[in-house]
């Protein structure tokens, strides 16, 4: 449904404006500028607005909205990279894109429980948003100040240069700019949007932008296909970064090969209050964008920035493998009434099933290869 006084594809006055500005002088903006501009800026992108995106009130849910034994399963993968790696102090855990902070949140709670008195722990929470930013960080600094930790806010996971540490990154890489290409009989083409007496309208123009990376695959003339090169890019960061340790990944995505047989004409899509738009370029800067996470293109990325894959496994495996049944009991046993213990077991369930998509990437660096 189009907000009071918004035509579902009428962007705000202040958002067309930046397409205008952005786009070329033949008027099309390719989708990732696009993309970045109506999630992204500070005052007219989906991110900076007032209203939480995530949740029963937002548009959509992840998985620690569900429950904290999602956050505790995570923390004691994140701890037991630091017992892999002989417990050093000082020692980093980081998240990425934590949004407002409801998975930091359980994971500095159980990684504070866990916590040698002698050990000289940070939590590094990086998040685009300063709206979400500053929320997060009004709720998390108190809890780490509370579990002896040192709770720091970067621009960026490198900023104070390269640490020893456990970084995860939830829902991180599908919300980041997708581009977009279409087969031609003899070539590509690159998708993306234009404005029309204010209304937001699909354009394509023949591709003339590199695409770093591996070839582009086979595929029948008119299929879509998507990838990110700021997700490649974030895996990149990460390398930098990273002096030993891991960095997770948990998103929804597959290899190209699964994707293009079965989503032809691409995987974005808008999410507004839990229902996905009919059209991507509807309600642009007040829905949430993301699309199927070219897993593909991220490990070749990992690959040749010199990282190690630890792992690659459907979300559900390296759940159950990393304890989350374990952590499900844990928490129903502290519940105070049978009802308290059937709901844990149930949004647990809910988890396993409702992001059966999921796949986990585990990346680590030749000194710690795992
Ligand atoms: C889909 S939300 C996921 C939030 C949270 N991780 C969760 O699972 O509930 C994606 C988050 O990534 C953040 N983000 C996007 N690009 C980023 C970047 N370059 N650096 C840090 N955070 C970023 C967004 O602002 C947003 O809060």
């Amino acid at each position: 449904m189009a907000e009071a006084g918004h035509a579902p594809h009428r962007p705000s006055e202040g958002l067309a404006h930046l397409i205008q500005r952005w786009s070329d002088p033949d008027g099309f903006l390719p989708f990732d500028r696009y993309w970045e501009l109506a999630q992204f800026d500070e005052e007219e992108g989906y991110y900076a607005r007032l209203r939480s995106p995530i949740g029963t009130a937002g548009d959509f849910y992840t998985a620690p909205s569900v429950g904290s034994f999602f956050g505790w399963t995570i923390a004691d993968h994140l701890f037991e990279g630091w017992v892999e790696l002989g417990r050093p102090s000082p020692f980093c855990f980081a998240e990425i894109g934590g949004g407002e902070g409801q998975l930091a949140a359980d994971v500095i709670e159980r990684l504070a429980e866990r916590r040698p008195e002698s050990a000289e722990w940070e939590f590094r929470f990086v998040e685009r948003s300063q709206r979400r930013r500053a929320r997060a960080v009004e709720r998390l600094r108190p809890i780490a100040e509370r579990g002896g930790m040192q709770f720091t806010v970067p621009e960026s996971l490198g900023e104070g240069g390269p640490f020893a540490g456990s970084v995860v990154a939830n829902e991180l890489l599908d919300a980041l700019p997708a581009r977009r290409l279409r087969r031609l009989d003899g070539g590509w083409e690159e998708l993306g949007v234009l404005l029309d007496r204010g209304e937001l309208v699909p354009g394509s123009r023949p591709l003339t932008r590199p695409v770093t990376g591996p070839p582009l695959p086979e595929l029948p003339p008119g299929a879509v296909y998507e990838f990110s090169p700021e997700a490649e890019g974030f895996v990149r960061e990460v390398a930098d970064s990273l002096l030993v340790g891991r960095a997770v990944f948990l998103d929804y995505g597959a290899l190209e090969t699964h994707w293009t047989r079965t989503a032809t004409q691409g995987t974005v899509v808008a999410l507004r209050s839990h229902a996905a738009l009919a059209d991507p370029l509807a309600e642009p800067g007040r829905s949430d964008l993301s699309s199927w996470v070219n897993f593909t293109r991220v490990r070749a990325a990992a690959q040749s920035a010199g990282m190690v894959e630890r792992l690659y496994l459907p979300q559900r495996e390296a759940l159950v493998a990393w304890g989350l049944p374990e952590r499900v009991e844990e928490l129903a046993a502290a519940g105070s009434q049978e009802a308290d213990r059937v709901r844990v077991r149930l949004q647990s369930k809910q988890l396993l099933v409702r992001f059966e998509n999921f796949q986990v990437l585990e990346l680590g660096n030749e000194r710690t290869a795992g």
